[in-house]
């Protein structure tokens, strides 16, 4: 469910831990998200050159490494690091309001 403001609960903060990629969902798609540096960071959980999900790849660090063929992204920022992917992750605005984290689009630039 979205307020008004276009934030959506999608995880129990507890959820999210250093090392770990969380799936979840929001308005109906993939998303991602993990904690680095104690601050929780979200992107879309698709990766940009085929058909898969990254919470299934390998996160080092603040990257996480595509499972079918080796792309690897920024999880703070969604930057692509690495080919075959050319194209950047959409990333999502966070905030954490008690026990939950709600996750929105970031507005357009
Ligand atoms: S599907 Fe992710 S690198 Fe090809």
């Amino acid at each position: 469910m979205t307020d008004d403001d276009g934030w959506q609960r999608v995880a129990a903060r507890e959820d999210i831990k250093p090392g770990v990629v969380f799936a979840a969902n929001l308005a109906g798609s993939p998303i991602a998200l993990t904690e680095i540096d104690g601050e929780i960071f979200a992107v879309n959980d698709t990766c940009t050159h085929e058909f898969a999900l990254l919470s299934e790849g390998f996160l080092e660090g603040e990257e996480i490494e595509c499972p079918l063929h080796q792309a690897r992204f920024n999880m703070r920022d969604g930057r692509c690091l690495m080919g075959p992917a050319t194209q950047d992750l959409d990333s999502y605005e966070v905030k954490v309001a008690g026990r939950d984290v709600l996750v929105r689009a970031k507005p357009s630039t």
